[in-house]
């Protein structure tokens, strides 16, 4: 949510700012600026900033090609306070233009804070939280940023990652992180502070995630980090190893279809030295429990928001049915306000694609601070969910970029299926059932990549019914929360209304719905429910209802019965979640596609939403 970069360097920092904004584009989307420090010869004058609303491209037909400046700090925004207008839009100076700053995250007491600065004779050109922080460093400045910056941090309430600039420290870069990341890129006599990685991605690879509480300090050849007490920090440095190749778009039309297509290789890279088929288990090294704490576990407890629920739901499934152990998935923005219960033997997972994720991350912290243990599921290695979870399972399924998750999901999932094989073999699962259990598990990889050989027929249906405005989507056990996935999926970058239900409780209310003008996608497994699911396509057939129904290939019942039929590889019905959710992702692409929708940044939303 909200990119930020900041560049000092020998290189001309308009272009980086705007290259690394790009990357960053997918956090928000609705405005973006940039600050650089174009008269390095006189101290005096302001920044030059160029922002308006709209996209990066927008941004760069602003600026000039050449405009010179080696020190400069960016931002594209997700609004939260104050509307999309240029003003609004980041980097926010002082008043005399001499200090900027980009922020991100929300400033709780920022109306307080303008009362006290406008009294103080400040005024504020926009309506947003952020420039409050630009007033408040020179309200406090002294002659040096950092310890500027630090006082006026004091002042905050609520959670920022800032990147800020004074005109009289050129070359100087300070940053401070409450909530809100923050990494630093260390270059070759050049230094990034970016809100992701994927911003700096191009010029290093070294980066330290800065923690909450800490203040950081750049200049072309040092940085130097200390914490609220002024204590100076340590920094370890990280290796990122993605290439450069894994954020672009490498021949295909946007990132979303490159990411649904990359599914083979990410489920397989998440299995990848994990499975280990001469014991039936599944090795995974950073859970930090004992077999002992492990064989105590009686209850999991899964927290997640958006996609990452559903993965989470779905493991719920999971560990009750090959596992026995009860198990839930809680909406992390429900669970933290629940007066979470934790007692011993309960176990918690964290699953965020980003590992930022607000909602998540405070969820997590809640729990914690009840003594209970958190274990993360994360993809970003190094986010704060990651780092400050008590263990976990990387899904290394790579940079996701569009904003609806895909590879990520189907990652988690393998995550989650590896976790479930360890706990069931702790219990009632036997050596053999352990392996072929593991067999079935890598074929996942090779099933899917058959399964997205469906693409021609999904688009084809897509462009048959993505004129409808009002969809339900209908599975049954594994498969409901896949169902409530497809509809998210449909809803996000479609913009069309869709439901998700577990297909047995639409006669309790949804069946109301039913019309010609509402179709119906069906998942039909291939065990005992798949009749039970039969009944419900009549059902809704019976009501004049349209349906489009997945199940496996050949299944002349279900395709006898349905509008529209899409035929999966055979897997066994525990794996099909895998397959299942693919012509869903399509169906939504397509369907976004043909509507001509922005399909990697649909509106209002954001890829990893820090705030509350
Ligand atoms: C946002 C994104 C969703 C994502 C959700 C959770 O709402 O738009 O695509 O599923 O956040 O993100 P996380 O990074 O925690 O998985």
């Amino acid at each position: 949510m909200c990119g930020i970069i900041g560049y000092t360097g020998p290189k001309r920092a308009a272009r980086i700012l705007l290259e690394g904004l790009k990357r960053l584009e997918y956090r928000g989307y609705d405005s973006a600026g940039i600050a650089v420090n174009e008269d390095l010869e006189n101290n005096d004058t302001p920044f030059t900033v160029y922002k308006r609303t709209g996209k990066i491209a927008q941004l760069r037909e602003i600026v000039p090609k050449e405009l010179p400046g080696i020190c400069g700090i960016g931002h594209t925004r997700w609004a939260t306070h104050g509307g999309v207008t240029d003003t609004n839009a980041h980097p926010h100076c002082s008043s005399d233009g001499r200090i900027a700053i980009v922020h991100n995250g929300i400033i709780e007491n920022y109306t307080t804070l303008k009362e006290m600065l406008s009294k103080e004779g400040f005024t504020f050109a926009s309506e947003t939280d952020s420039e409050v922080i630009a007033h408040l460093i020179a309200y406090v400045y002294e002659g040096d940023l950092e310890t500027a910056v630090k006082t006026a941090v004091s002042y905050l309430k609520g959670t920022y990652g800032i990147a800020c600039m004074h005109k009289a420290e050129p070359g100087r870069i300070v940053g401070a992180r409450n909530g809100s990341p923050l990494v630093v890129g260390v270059g070759d006599g050049e230094m990034f502070l970016a809100s992701d990685v994927t911003a700096m991605l191009a010029h290093t690879r070294r980066v330290v995630y800065l923690n909450d509480g800490e203040i950081v300090s750049l200049y072309p050849h040092e940085f130097s980090i200390s914490d609220a007490e002024d204590r100076p920090i340590v920094p370890k440095i990280n290796h990122i190893d993605w290439e450069i190749s894994a954020i672009e778009k490498e021949g295909f039309s946007c990132y979303m279809e490159k990411e649904i297509f990359e599914q083979p290789d990410s489920i397989a890279r998440a299995l990848s030295g994990r499975i280990d088929l001469e014991t039936g288990t599944a090795k995974l090294g950073g859970l930090n429990l004992s077999k002992k704490e492990l064989l105590g576990v009686d209850a999991i407890q899964i927290i997640a928001a958006g996609t990452s629920y559903h993965a989470g739901m779905t493991a719920s499934y999971l560990f009750e049915q090959i596992a026995r152990i009860p198990s839930q998935a809680h909406l992390a923005s429900e669970l933290r306000y629940k007066n979470p219960i934790v007692f011993p033997g309960m176990l918690y997972f964290a699953v965020s694609q980003s590992g930022e994720t607000a909602d998540t991350l405070y969820a997590m912290r809640e729990i914690q601070r009840r003594g209970g243990t958190v274990l993360g599921i994360c993809n970003v290695v190094g986010s704060t969910i990651a780092r400050e979870s008590d263990g976990g399972v990387y899904v290394h399924s790579g940079p996701e970029i569009a904003v609806a998750s895909t590879k990520a999901f189907t990652s988690q999932l393998a995550a989650f299926y590896l976790l479930a094989l360890n706990f069931a073999r702790l219990h009632d699962m036997s050596a053999h059932q352990g392996q072929q259990y593991c067999q079935k598990l890598q074929q996942i990889p090779g099933l899917v990549q058959e399964t997205l050989k469906l693409r021609d027929t999904v688009q084809r249906i897509a462009k048959r019914y993505c004129h409808y405005k009002d969809f339900l989507f209908l599975g049954r056990n594994l498969l409901y929360p896949i169902a409530l996935e497809g509809a998210l999926k449909l809803k996000e970058i479609s913009y069309i209304h869709a439901e998700g239900y577990a297909a047995g409780e639409i006669k309790h209310g949804p069946i109301a719905l039913i019309s010609p003008e509402t179709p119906s996608v069906f998942l039909v497994s291939n065990d005992h429910l798949r009749e039970k699911t039969i009944s419900n396509m009549k059902e809704i057939k019976a009501r004049g209802g349209l349906i489009i129904a997945i199940a496996e290939a050949g299944d002349e019942e279900v395709s006898s019965i349905a509008d529209a039929y899409i035929g999966i590889p055979h897997c066994d019905t525990l794996f099909q979640p895998f397959l299942m959710v693919i012509p869903l992702q399509l169906f939504a692409y397509f369907c976004a596609l043909e509507l001509g929708k922005d399909v990697d940044q649909p509106r209002n939303l954001a890829k990893s939403v820090t705030v509350e």
